[in-house]
């Protein structure tokens, strides 16, 4: 044996079993941290953001009440009276109360369980109204799988500030919209400058705590200009702060404030 083989062999005989614990322990920590993160933010989905959607319920009533009012590019749909409807970042399903009758709708959603939650679970006749045209799991950024100027409508909700990219989002909207096509959106916003409370979203988000921990939320993401710069033929909207009671006063708090508002294609 060379001197670096023996040298090589005396390092593994007295730290090999360090090494060996050392990485199965990380990748013991690593396995429940996963699992604690998907648990945190399941709690979160289930418990603060449905409690949300229950406080914006009057806003999204005046919201969507224009979808009754949308006529089908689709000629078979529009002789049935029906809309498609392309939503993403879908959660339970909150917004579906707010689809007309026979609304086709397309779902994008990272998450895997929806299509049968939405099918299956004990909710599912709440959804009764509407037709499941298609699930797509994976990130609104990138919708290649819905062909272009297909869909009547675009709904995000709480849901724009955890794509990958908000600006590649919008551009994929705006492409499957047809035209004459409207873009619904109610996005947490952050508070204004120089607040104490914008500071700390910001700390928030840029330390990475916040996304890890609530799905690649960013609290700190504004994606006012980005829609007026979509190519939007016209875009409205407004702010609004969402108050009341709920489990978690922190996190309404640190995502109450929404910019809220359509931009027609
Ligand atoms: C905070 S919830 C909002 C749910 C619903 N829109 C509402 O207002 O009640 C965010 C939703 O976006 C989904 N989501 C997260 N990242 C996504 C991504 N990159 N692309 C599509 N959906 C995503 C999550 O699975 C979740 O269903």
């Amino acid at each position: 044996m060379s001197a670096s083989d023996l040298w090589l062999r005396d390092v593994f005989t007295k730290y090999g079993l360090i090494v060996m614990i050392v990485l199965l322990v990380s990748f013991w920590i690593n396995y429940k941290w996963s699992k604690v993160r998907r648990n945190i933010y399941k709690a979160y989905l289930l418990g603060f953001e449905t409690e949300c959607a229950e406080l914006a319920d009057s806003y999204k009533r005046r919201l969507f009440r224009s979808l009754d009012q949308i006529v089908s590019h689709d000629e078979t749909l529009r002789s049935m009276g029906q809309i498609r409807v392309l939503e993403i970042g879908v959660k339970t399903g909150e917004n579906i109360q707010y689809y007309p009758d026979g609304t086709q709708l397309i779902l994008v959603d990272w998450n895997r369980k929806l299509g049968n939650y939405l099918i299956s679970s004990e909710r599912s006749w709440q959804f009764s109204h509407v037709d499941f045209e298609r699930h797509i799991i994976g990130d609104g950024s990138s919708l290649k799988k819905i062909p272009t100027g297909c869909v009547d409508a675009v709904v995000t909700t709480r849901s724009l500030c955890c794509t990958t990219s908000v600006t590649d989002t919008l551009k994929e909207i705006y492409r499957v919209l047809a035209p004459g096509g409207k873009y619904f959106f109610m996005e947490h916003i952050p508070e204004t400058e120089g607040t104490f409370t914008r500071w700390i979203q910001t700390v928030l988000t840029r330390t990475n705590l916040w996304p890890l921990l609530y799905g690649d939320c960013r609290l700190d993401c504004n994606p006012n200009k980005d829609i007026e710069k979509a190519g939007f033929q016209k875009v409205m909207w407004k702010t609004v702060v969402l108050q009341g009671y709920v489990s978690h006063p922190i996190h309404l708090f640190l995502s109450r404030r929404h910019l809220i508002g359509t931009a027609i294609r």
